[in-house]
This record gives structure tokens, sequence and C-alpha cells, in this order.
């Protein structure tokens, strides 16, 4: 039915909770009504498919902008999620935008790193997709490529300062890009860790016998991202460009993100679900499978230090910007190569279907307001990534990317339940509440009642506009 109403819920937008009916045509939102206003009384007319969300929050719906499907990071490793059961899963859990990356490894043309990625994404999704470009070689010829982007609809590039074997760029490599990032507007996302010295410590480690996957953790100590991330906006800086800290685990990155905010820098920052809730000490640091299946870039950090509580801090005063996965997950025959040796092991978790319901736990705490979970979860990354006023707002205008949330149903996250092609949950046996009942892309149910209505093909590739970074 062309016409839908959503009627008797709580509209929840980054600004403000009001008590709004949401007409919908097509794939876009035409209205919001105040059900007191009599407007709807001329509705009888219509023929149109009523949503009743009473008791329920309708919220947009949420935007993950950073995830890996079917990334082959290793020869042996490829992310266990393809991009259909990936965005399937993502749904479930009240995700309708992803942003995935097109990745041009060393050696190979940036404009062929993005057609194939896109043959692999074409007809796959279920909700819609854009992707950024992963840099692994900075040179001549890519700079010209990437200068070009922009007008594909890539409007967002990924550096590291970490793996020095395969992604990895230079100072000088880092400030070109980001001089043209300062040309174009395109928003420069960066993986700040010091991966050279990482490497050396890594080495040192390995030679004395500390190879458990703790010691993933040990050799990649958080003043070493701290390091990395001051680096990256003095880079910035100097290039006049914006940048957006990508997986920020630690007090001593986000630190070097608050005093570069509170000086009025445009510069913002990403957290994970994993940097919130998993920790070295009763995560990273098990024996056997139970260890690496935690092993991810940057690490878990440290309980004792207080980095979890200071991340959700960061979300309160906006020093953290946005929640996304950076959802990556390898399956336990894979995790397993590292089982001898950590630097094995492929990097990377499976969060994309509890990030919605993972932040919303935060509202229940007292650490974050209604507002401020959307805001996180779906507006921001969609203003950062230049999909402002299409995505992640519920407004006259905005694509029609809807969920209807109940906040009382408590469910168990894990293996047995989860959508995620993963054999293993990090979440295993967590009891949360408030899960997405129905989810809406463009219009149409991909969830209806909790059951899985949509199709792979139905998600379409978002061109993404210039970002409006402005804090
Ligand atoms: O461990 C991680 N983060 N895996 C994904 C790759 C990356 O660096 O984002
Ligand atoms: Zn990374
Ligand atoms: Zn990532």
């Amino acid at each position: 039915m062309a016409i839908k109403l959503i009627t008797g819920g709580t509209v929840v937008n980054a600004t403000h909770c009001s008590k709004s009916e949401v007409l919908i045509e097509g794939e876009k939102i035409i209205a919001l009504i105040d059900p007191n206003s009599g407007l709807l009384d001329v509705a009888d007319a219509w023929d149109y498919e009523l949503i009743d969300a009473t008791g329920k929050y309708v919220i947009p719906g949420g935007v993950d902008a950073h995830v890996h499907l079917q990334l082959p990071m290793t020869p042996e490793a490829t992310s266990s999620d393809t991009f259909e059961s990936g965005t399937q899963a993502a749904a479930w859990g009240g995700t309708t935008t992803i942003i995935d990356f097109a990745g041009q490894i060393k050696g190979t043309a940036v404009p062929e790193a993005l057609e194939s990625r896109l043959e692999e994404a074409e007809g796959q999704c279920a909700i819609d997709y854009s992707l950024h470009l992963s840099i692994g070689d900075v040179n001549k010829q890519s700079l010209i490529d990437i200068s070009g982007l922009v007008e594909s609809g890539v409007t967002s590039y990924k550096l590291f300062m970490a793996y020095p074997d395969a992604w990895y760029s230079d100072d000088g490599q880092i400030l070109q890009v980001m001089q043209l990032a300062a040309e174009s507007g395109a928003m420069t996302m960066m993986h700040a860790e010091n991966g050279i010295a990482i490497d050396v410590l890594r080495g040192q480690a390995a030679e004395r016998g500390d190879t458990g996957s703790f010691w993933h953790g040990k050799t990649r100590p958080p003043e070493l991202e701290g390091e990395a991330t001051h680096r990256a906006i003095q880079l910035a800086i100097v290039a006049g460009a914006p940048l957006y800290i990508v997986h920020l685990s630690s007090t001593n990155a986000l630190r070097e993100v608050a005093r570069a905010r509170d000086e009025g820098r445009n510069v913002f920052a990403e957290t994970c679900p994993q940097y919130l809730y998993l920790s070295l000490e009763e995560h990273l640091d098990q024996p056997d499978i139970d260890g690496v299946r935690h092993i991810c870039s940057p690490p878990l950090r440290s309980a004792t230090d207080g980095n979890q509580d200071n991340l959700w801090m960061g979300l309160r005063t906006d020093d953290l910007s946005v929640v996304a996965t950076d959802h990556c997950p390898f399956c336990d025959n894979e995790k397993l190569l590292g089982i001898d040796d950590f630097r094995n092991t492929p990097n990377g978790l499976g969060v994309i279907e509890h990030r919605m319901d993972l932040l919303y736990q935060g509202v229940r705490n007292n650490e974050i307001s209604l507002q401020r979970w959307v805001e996180i979860c779906s507006t921001t990354p969609a203003r950062l990534f230049g999909l402002q006023g299409r995505k992640g707002i519920i407004a006259p205008g905005a694509d029609a990317d809807i969920v209807i949330y109940n906040p009382d149903t408590e469910h168990v996250l894990g293996v047995s339940s989860h959508h995620m092609a993963v054999d293993h949950s990090v979440w295993e046996g967590m009891t949360v509440t408030g899960q997405a009942e129905s989810v809406i892309s463009r219009g149409s149910f991909v969830i209806k009642n909790r059951e899985f209505v949509g199709n792979a093909g139905h998600g379409q590739f978002l061109k993404r506009a210039i970002p409006e970074p402005l804090r």
C-alpha cells in the first residue's frame, strides 16, 4: 500500500520527542501530524495501511557508519557476514543504512576498488548502503583518482596509521589526502594507532613467548592510540580538513579529541559498543578460543583504568559524536588461526545487529537521553557522511526509514537467536530490554512484528553529498 500511517507512538528525533502520527507516501515521510489536530479525520477517506505504535518509540532507522561485510582481511580469513546476511542482521536490530568500505590495497587502483565493491554489493542488500574508500596506497595516481570520487557519491576516505604491512600511510601521505579533502569537503576517517611502534611491541612479545590473546591488548597500549590521535588532529589542522577518528577505544584518545573540540576544531570521533561494554580483563584475557574471539583493533581496554566509563561520558559531552559497530565478524575456524600466536588472528567482532539495543541500555541506565540515543546512532552519522535530511531523521521529505521500537521487550543476546552469520557471539547471555519490533526501509517493511519480510536487492546504493561536519 502506497500510504502508511503510524499512529499512537512517541516520535523520537535528535532534537525532541513528540506524540505525532507519521504519514508515509511511497518511500518518503510526507507529514508529522498532531493527533489532536483533527487533520486525521480526513484520513478516513484514504486507502492506507495503519501501523499501531501505541506504547512504542518511533525512531529514525539506525545509520551504522562503519561496517566490514565479506571483507577478505587476509588470504585465509574473510569476515563472515555477506552483504546479504549482514544487512538482514542490521535490519533485525533496527539499522536501515550501513556504510561499508571499498578497499584500495597496495598496488591496486582506486576506480577498480570501487567498481568491484559496488558489484559485490549490488542486488544483495536488504537495506540502503553506501561506501567509504579505504586507502592503502597513496601515490600520484591514487591522489588524482580520489579527487574524482566525490562525483561517484563517495565523500569519505579512511586512512590507517596502523597495519604497516598492509594499509599503513605515513604522515606525508596522510597530509596529502587531507589536503585534497580540505579542497573538496570530503571527510577523512582515521584508524589512529601508531602501527610502527605497535609492530615493535608485537615482535618483542612473540620473542618472549607472550603469544596469548591478552598480549594483543598489551602490545597496542592506549598511549599509542592517544599519540596517533594527537598526530592525526595536528595533520588535519595543518591541512585545514575535517577529521573523523574511527573506533576510538581509550581515555587517552578521547582526551585528544576533547581538547581539539574545545579549541573549536572540526574533529569528530566514533566509538563502538564493544569499547563501551567489553574489557581487556574480562573478555580478552581468557584462555583458548574465548580470548581470540575478542581480538579486534584497537583492542578492548582495561576496565580498571575507567576507559568504558569515560567513553559513556564522552557520549554525553559530545566529544564522541557517533556510535558505529566496526562490524567485522570471523567464525571460530578463522579466529583459531591465532590460537598459538595472537598476531595470526583476524581482527574484528560481530556487532551489527545489537548496536541500537546496546545503546538503548545506555538510556535505561541513565548514561544518555532518549534523544541522544537517536542522535549518536542515526542523526549525526547521517549528517557527518552526507546523508543529512535524507536519513537519520523523522521529518517530511526524509526517506521513510523508521523503526517501531518496543522499549519493554526483554531478550537475551546470543548465537541461538542472532541473525549474524557468525558461529559465536561476544554478547552471549547478555540480557537487554528494548527491541526493534518493526523496521521500515524507504516505505517498505523489512521486519514486521519480528518477522523478516524484506528481500535482498531492496537496498539501494546511496550516493552521498559532501558532509556537513561543522560542530
Ligand atoms: O578489528 C578491527 N577493527 N577490524 C576491522 C578493521 C579495522 O581496522 O577497522
Ligand atoms: Zn580500523
Ligand atoms: Zn573498521
